[in-house]
Order: C-alpha cells, then sequence, then structure tokens
C-alpha cells in the first residue's frame, strides 16, 4: 500500500528550477564561460558543488578549491536574492489544490529536496502547513541518485520506503528513489526522458495517478 508521498522540491512543487539555471548562467556569463539549458538540465537533483564543475567544464582554466568556494558562494547568493521574491503566487496553479486533495485522501506528503534553501523556499511560498515532514539539504550527507534524502523522508513519515511513491523532476532523483526502493513518479525533464515508473506531464494528474481505485493495489509492494 502507497501511504506516503515524498516530494522534490524545485522543478516540481516550484519553478525554482529555472532560478537555479539562472543563477548558475549570471556566474558562467561572469567569469566567460559557455553554459547552456542542456548543462542545466545535468544540474538537476545534484549538490551545489558538483553543480559548478558542470558549470566549469567548458574552460580550461583549473580553479583553486578556495575559488570554487567562492563561486558555490557567488550564485548561492544570486539565488537566495531570486529567492526572496518568491512569493505564493509562484506556485503552479495546480500544486496547492492536489497537495489538498491527496492529504484529504490520507497521503502523508514529505518533501525530499537535496536543497539546503529549501526551508525558504517552503516559508516564501506557504508550502509548509501541507508538508508532513521536511527532509532537505540540510539533514544529508549524500545527494542524489543516492537515496538517503528519501530514506529520510519515509523515516520522519514513519513509514517504509516500500510505503512512499518518489516524485522527481531530476533522473538523478528518480534514480535516488528507485535506490529507496519507493515507486518513483517522473515529472517534468525526467518525464521526458521516461525515468520513472510513472511519467507525468503536469503536476495536476499526480490526482488521477493516485487517486486511482487499483492504484495502491496495482503497485509493486
Ligand atoms: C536541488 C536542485 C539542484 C541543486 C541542489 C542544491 O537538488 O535540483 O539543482 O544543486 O538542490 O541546492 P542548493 O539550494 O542547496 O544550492
Ligand atoms: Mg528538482
Amino acid at each position: 500500500m502507497i501511504q506516503g508521498i515524498c516530494f522534490d522540491l524545485d522543478g516540481v512543487l516550484v519553478q525554482t528550477d529555472n532560478l537555479h539555471y539562472l543563477a548558475w548562467k549570471g556566474l558562467a556569463d561572469r567569469l566567460g564561460i559557455p553554459f547552456d539549458r542542456a548543462q542545466g538540465d545535468r544540474c538537476r537533483g545534484i549538490s551545489r558543488m558538483e553543480s559548478l564543475e558542470i558549470v566549469l567544464e567548458h574552460t580550461d582554466h583549473i580553479y583553486s578549491a578556495e575559488e570554487k568556494e567562492r563561486f558555490a558562494q557567488e550564485k548561492n547568493e544570486t539565488y537566495r536574492a531570486m529567492l526572496a521574491r518568491l512569493s505564493p503566487s509562484d506556485l503552479p496553479a495546480d500544486v496547492l489544490p492536489t497537495l489538498r486533495e491527496l492529504r484529504r485522501r490520507g497521503y502523508r506528503l514529505a518533501l525530499a529536496s537535496g536543497s539546503k534553501n529549501a526551508g525558504l523556499i517552503l516559508t516564501r511560498t506557504g508550502l509548509r502547513p501541507l508538508l508532513d515532514a521536511v527532509a532537505d539539504g540540510t539533514c544529508i550527507t549524500r545527494s542524489k541518485p543516492d537515496p538517503e534524502i528519501f530514506l529520510t523522508a519515509a523515516q520522519m513519515l514513519d513509514l517504509s520506503p516500500q510505503a512512499c511513491a518518489a516524485v522527481d523532476d531530476a533522473v538523478a532523483g528518480v534514480q535516488a528513489g528507485r535506490a529507496a526502493g519507493m515507486v518513483t513518479v517522473g515529472i517534468g525533464d525526467s518525464a521526458r526522458r521516461s525515468a520513472g515508473d510513472y511519467n507525468l506531464m503536469c503536476f495536476g494528474q499526480l490526482l488521477d495517478l493516485f487517486l486511482q481505485p487499483d492504484f495502491k493495489s496495482n503497485l509493486r509492494m
């Protein structure tokens, strides 16, 4: 029986995936390094420092660990300045009604995001009260595709991973959910790549998926 749903944040509950891209692009432009959307897609789900390595892949310049630390900090400051302007109106229209209906139907909902900025985003968008548990980048030592974040979220919900579904827009995120033993639902980029066990074109389709009378019993258990 699926009793819990563990959601990624950036690119699933809110379009902050685009803000990550714009903040990395700003850094790359300043350094004169080409960086495009396809590279941005490869940054989905992975850590800040791993993303920086993708940003730096089209330069021959060797940067020191200290310089890389400063670049990551610079990107994060740009990103947080963008987050400071977020408001509930930035949530896709189907997110709040979908989360409310899933809760009404008895599903327990958790965040499973590798971001250390998740708390700020949940506060700015008003999402926090709709979640039963929050696992974010401050709770883990290994980023997706390692299963740690999804295992932590399931534990916080007091459910076994097999009783949970993982919803993620990143291929690395879907891999993490699968490695945790969860049913996986791809959305956005991961859905376009058919990475999930189920692949959805928009968030609202979660209702069709999870409210099918036979959905719970049909899933692998
Ligand atoms: C999420 C995003 C990644 C980001 C990571 C760390 O997984 O999908 O693009 O690199 O969080 O985010 P942070 O906000 O801590 O830099
Ligand atoms: Mg994401």
